[in-house]
């Protein structure tokens, strides 16, 4: 049978909730990108999944609203408790077009790890600034495009130090991975880092803050290999003040 995000929803449900250091770290990383108090603020959690990122955002406030797809992962996150002081709510919705979501009506978007598995990115930019109030902000997180390229692996140099190999960085589009202990063998879209940059300026996000940060100990515990290379990239940018469409 081929993985859909359906079909490996309770496994990735299982994975979060056991500890997957490396899913914390990125929430943690595109959490970093935000306000600590998140108070008063309205907080659309993009591909939110089983919501690891949603309960982070309802903990520091915010009146968060998780959105995705995979409607078994909306399940999964709706028997999960909302830490206070905010609040979590999940709907079934596609990050392409987010047609349960008022325009301008979130002070910020978080995608994290998600938009990398929209088909459309232009469309779900589009529809990420359609939903900001004005000046309002996007923070997105991507496996790095340079270091988790299709066919990336690893070898073993002479000194003994185990080194990445890009793999097939050119080559954007929709893989899957065969092995069956990855997520990715639901299907990911790999795209250069000049067409993901390319896609945000174009959709009129001004980028404010780009990071590429260091894996934590827990990750290098868990994978020593991935020491001193940054398994995610971040982004936050700033939505226009103009509404989409208009001059300028
Ligand atoms: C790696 S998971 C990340 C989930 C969550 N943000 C987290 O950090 O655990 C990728 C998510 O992207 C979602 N996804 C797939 N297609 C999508 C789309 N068109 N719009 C929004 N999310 C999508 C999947 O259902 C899945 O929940």
């Amino acid at each position: 049978m081929t993985a859909t995000w359906d079909t490996i929803a309770d496994w990735y449900a299982e994975l979060l909730r056991t500890g997957s250091p490396l899913n914390d770290f990125n929430r943690d990383a595109l959490l970093a990108h935000l306000p600590d108090r998140l108070h008063g603020l309205r907080v659309l959690d993009l591909g939110c999944g089983e919501g690891l990122i949603t309960r982070a955002l309802a903990a520091r406030g915010a009146t968060a609203l998780g959105i995705d797809p995979t409607a078994r992962l909306i399940d999964h996150a709706r028997t999960t408790a909302t830490p206070g002081p905010g609040s979590a709510v999940y709907t079934v919705d596609d990050g392409c077009v987010l047609g349960t979501v008022a325009d301008r009506s979130v002070d910020w978007v978080t995608a994290g790890l998600s938009l990398n598995h929209v088909p459309d990115l232009d469309a779900a930019l589009t529809a990420a600034r359609r939903v900001l109030k004005p000046g309002g902000r996007l923070v997105l997180s991507l496996p790095h495009p340079c270091f988790e390229a299709p066919h990336a692996s690893w070898t073993q140099s002479a000194d003994g130090a185990v080194r990445r190999v890009v793999g097939a960085y050119l080559a954007e589009g929709f893989r899957r991975s065969d092995d069956p202990g990855a997520v990715r063998r639901a299907g990911y879209r790999h795209r250069t880092l000049s067409t993901c940059l390319t896609a945000l300026l174009r959709s009129g996000f001004a980028p404010e803050a780009v990071d590429e940060p260091a894996p934590p100990a827990p990750v290098v515990a868990r994978s020593p290999r991935r020491a001193g290379l940054p398994p995610f990239l971040l982004i936050r940018a700033r939505a226009p003040h103009d509404p989409p469409g208009s001059a300028g």
